[in-house]
């Protein structure tokens, strides 16, 4: 088990493409890590790039203090799990799993025996001695999973092992990789484009875009405090109100205005905004956050509902202020369509971003 470093590492496909774009990040021994971003976002190039199938254009992969850069993949001893099942697809799966082991030379004894325990931990066992290409995907992926842990890895990278298998094994696998994690203390980078996945599983998370990290940390923060706009958009079911706002100083406050939007903020609280020269920032709310009331309130806003979606747990309202258009969740009450709504920004809720998309608040 090994730390992971990148430093600076960019990649570009045919002088063209730039998939990775001066990436640097560390993932400690024994944590599982969570990469998170949009299709094309350069994940799976990322992983390609520590697991030595792609040289980056430039910067450095090492493990631990030792710059691995140029080592060939059969060297670096990182087990990859592929979006796609990779098996041998006339070899039984015994024979797929015992196949790395056979690799390092290991004893037939030792190999039946580790074979033997990797399949019930699997749930393996019944499919053994069947050939690996006649079982479904979810049998298949679970065989590659088996494949790139049964010998012990410096770390296991997982490229969205779950995409393409059906819900029920989705969860067994799921639950099979975080006790697998729980009993090895392996260092595991999770690559996914599912969020609740990525909030739930890692002990960090990375989200990046357009081969760029916009943020490294725990979950709880990237929630709580998105570094970006991006993020805040992104992260979040649906994601963060974004609402384009002037604002000026008014006697000991910071008023920020829109169409159908007028919010404040204690000056010594929001005066970081004044460093925002072109006069508007972009004020951010989750729709969890939004306070919903039939009654006339304290700094209430007066908002039309539009739309009601109902989706199981989730009720979801659109809401229209005037020009401005907002997403609230989970009233505590019955509400119809056309009707009007005092709504609330709760202050300590508010997040504040400046032109570029950068928190200031
Ligand atoms: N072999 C290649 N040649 C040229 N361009 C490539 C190649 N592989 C990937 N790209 C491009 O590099 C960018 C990053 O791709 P990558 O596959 O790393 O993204 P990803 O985040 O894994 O996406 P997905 O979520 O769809 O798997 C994309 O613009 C993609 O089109
Ligand atoms: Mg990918």
């Amino acid at each position: 088990m090994s730390k992971i470093t990148l430093k600076n590492i960019t990649h570009v496909y045919d002088k063209r493409v730039k998939a990775v774009d001066n990436l640097s990040m560390e993932v400690d021994d024994g944590k599982l890590i969570a990469l998170l971003g949009p299709s094309g976002c350069g994940k799976t190039t990322l992983m390609r790039i520590i697991a030595g199938l792609i040289y980056p254009t430039s910067g450095d992969v090492y493990f631990d203090e030792d710059r691995f850069t140029d080592v060939e993949p059969e060297k670096r001893n990182v087990a990859m799990v592929f979006q796609f099942p990779v098996v041998y697809a006339t070899m039984t799966v015994y024979e797929n799993l015992a196949f790395p082991l056979r690799a390092k030379k290991f004893g037939e004894e030792e190999i039946r025996r580790k074979v033997k325990e990797m399949a019930e931990f699997l749930e393996l066992t019944p499919y053994l001695e069947m050939k690996a290409g006649k079982q479904n995907a979810a049998i298949k992926q679970m065989t590659s999973l088996g494949r790139a842990i049964i010998r012990d890895a410096r770390c296991v990278l997982l490229d969205e092992p779950l995409t393409n298998i059906d819900p029920h094994s989705r969860l067994v696998l799921r639950e099979k990789i975080l006790r697998y994690r729980a009993e090895k203390k392996q260092t595991i980078v999770y690559v996914t484009h599912d969020q609740s996945e990525a909030l739930t599983l890692g002990d960090k998370i990375a989200v990046m875009n357009n081969g760029i990290l916009l943020q490294y940390d725990t979950s709880r923060n990237v929630y709580e405090r998105p570094a970006s706009s991006f993020v805040a958009y992104f992260i979040g079911n649906p994601g963060m109100n974004l609402i384009e706002c002037a604002f000026k100083k008014v006697g000991s406050k910071i008023v920020f205005e829109s169409d159908g939007i007028k919010v404040s903020l204690p000056y010594e609280l929001a005066k970081e905004v004044e460093k925002e020269t072109s006069g508007k920032v972009v004020l951010g709310i989750r729709p969890e956050h939004i306070e919903l009331s039939k009654r006339k309130v304290e700094e209430g806003m007066l908002g039309t509902c539009i739309l009601f979606e109902d989706i199981g747990i989730t009720k979801i309202l659109n809401l229209q202020l005037n020009g401005t258009r907002v997403r609230a969740k989970n009233p505590e009450f019955e509400v119809e369509v056309g009707e009007k709504l005092y709504i609330r920004f709760p202050e300590e809720r508010l997040r504040i971003f400046n032109s570029k998309g950068e928190i200031i608040l």
